[in-house]
Parts: C-alpha cells; sequence; structure tokens
C-alpha cells in the first residue's frame, strides 16, 4: 500500500491525472473505474486538460461508474451519469457505448446488477479505479457494515452520508435513500486502485483506513489486502497518521523508476 501526503489537494488530483494519462498511454484500450462526488473533480479537469491540449486519447478506452442513485435518471442534475457528462466524457473523447453506470432506473435491480457484474468481467475487468472516501470510511457506497466480498447491490445510505451529498441536490430536494454500487468485492478484484480525501473531514476515515484493523465498520480498510492501492492525501486529510513522517519520507526517496 502507498500512502502519499500531497502539500494540496491539486498536486494530489494532478498526480492522480498522470497516473490515469501514464496507463491509458501504454494501454489505449484500458478499462477505468471512475468515482463521483467532490474529491476527483480536480482529476478530470486535468484529464480534460491532457486531452485537448496533449492529445490524450480516450477513444479506446472502457469506463464503469461506482454507483448511481436509485431512482434518478440520466437526466436528473443530481444523477451520477450526469455528473460524469458535466464533468468529463462531454470533453474528452470516450466513444458513449464504452460509458457504464450502474441503471438507477433498473426495474429489476437485481438483474441489472449482475448485469453490470458481468459487463465488467467480459470488458477484461478494471485496469485501475478511482475512488473517494466518505467521511465514515465507506469506498463507493458500502457503508460501514458492509460485507467486504460484496458485489454490485442496492444499498441504503446512512444519513450522514444523505447530509454529506445534500450539497449536489436542489434546495428542498430530497437525497434518495437507495442507490445501486459496486461492492467492496468487486473493487477489490480492480487490478490497481487510487483513492483520493481531502480535508479534515476525512482525516479520521483516511487514519482507520490506512493505520487501523480491517474491518467492515470502515470498509476503505480492506484495500490494506489490495497488491495495488494508492492513497492520496493532503495535509489536512492526513493530519491523524500516526507514520505521516514515514510515508513523507518514502515518497522523497522513491527510486527515480517508481515515479510517475
Ligand atoms: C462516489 C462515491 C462515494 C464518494 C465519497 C466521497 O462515486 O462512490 O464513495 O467517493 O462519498 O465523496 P466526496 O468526494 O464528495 O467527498
Amino acid at each position: 500500500m502507498e500512502v502519499i501526503i500531497n502539500p494540496t489537494p491539486e498536486a494530489a488530483s494532478q498526480l492522480a491525472a498522470r497516473k490515469i494519462a501514464a496507463l491509458v498511454r501504454a494501454n489505449p484500450g484500458s478499462v477505468l473505474g471512475l468515482a463521483t462526488g467532490g474529491s476527483p473533480v480536480a482529476v478530470y479537469r486535468e484529464l480534460i486538460r491532457m486531452h485537448q491540449q496533449e492529445g490524450l486519447d480516450f477513444s479506446r478506452v472502457t469506463t464503469f461508474n461506482l454507483d448511481e442513485y436509485l431512482g434518478l435518471g440520466p437526466a436528473h442534475p443530481a444523477s451520477y451519469f450526469n455528473f460524469m457528462w458535466t464533468n468529463l466524457f462531454q470533453h474528452i473523447n470516450v466513444r458513449p457505448e464504452r460509458v457504464h453506470l450502474p441503471d438507477g432506473l433498473a426495474e429489476n435491480v437485481p438483474a441489472s446488477c449482475l448485469a453490470y457484474e458481468n459487463a465488467i468481467r467480459e470488458a477484461g475487468g478494471i485496469d485501475l479505479q478511482l475512488l473517494g472516501i466518505g467521511s465514515d470510511g465507506h469506498i463507493a457506497f458500502n457503508e460501514p457494515a458492509s460485507s467486504l466480498s460484496s458485489r454490485t447491490r442496492i444499498k441504503t445510505l446512512t444519513e450522514r452520508t444523505r447530509s454529506d451529498n445534500a450539497s449536489f441536490f436542489g434546495e428542498g430536494e430530497e437525497v434518495p435513500h437507495h442507490v445501486i454500487t459496486m461492492g467492496v468485492g468487486t473493487i477489490m478484484e480492480a487490478r490497481e486502485v487510487v483513492l483520493l480525501g481531502f480535508g479534515k473531514g476525512k482525516a479520521d476515515a483516511m487514519a482507520a483506513a490506512i493505520e487501523g484493523p480491517v474491518t467492515q465498520m470502515v470498509p476503505a480498510s480492506a484495500l490494506q489486502f489490495h497488491e495495488r492501492a494508492c492513497f492520496l492525501l493532503d495535509e489536512a486529510s492526513s493530519s491523524k497518521l500516526q507514520r505521516g513522517e514515514y510515508y513523507r519520507h518514502v515518497f522523497a526517496n522513491k527510486p527515480a523508476w517508481q515515479r510517475v
């Protein structure tokens, strides 16, 4: 597990974007797992810049998003479908037929979840999964007490997550109670995972995920068992880590061939 403490969220986002760009350049047919929320927005902005100014080519890339609100269709302004098209997809040359999000309007939810898992498998699995982290340690919408082997399925949001996400909804508009989300087991099968978490509000979750026991009460802690997981923090989100100095030392002394 790699823990990188960055001076600012912007620096961390640039690093994440460089990792994604390096992967796409090495393998233009990469399969990317993508996240929504506030944390990845600057990563997407940098990928758009790389596409527009450096010709980063997404035409053969396939994407799978982590989650979607149940009951929200693509046209809803707070849907993750809309978020992804607004913040990334409409600005790059990704092919619409290669973009996948869970179906928020699915009539048969279990069948739709199974189809999503099958589509990931048929695409050859996810090469790199981008993640945020909830203030309660959730990844995707796997809230505390989610099975660490879980697959794509329906989940009920905690009131804390609903209130954390309320800013993405219009005034007086209800945040849905239910979502479709990749499971922790689905995420663990990605070949590489990059988790972003910034600000004081993420410090407890980051410390618990990185240095606490592996427990379903902190779903992100499952990543301690991942072969290639990279946590990208800023100063504020790293403030509760016990071994912060060591992580800084490791990063400062990385061999040149390991740098992106
Ligand atoms: C989003 C997702 C969530 C968020 C998490 C952090 O697709 O799956 O797990 O990554 O709630 O959200 P932000 O980045 O808004 O703090």
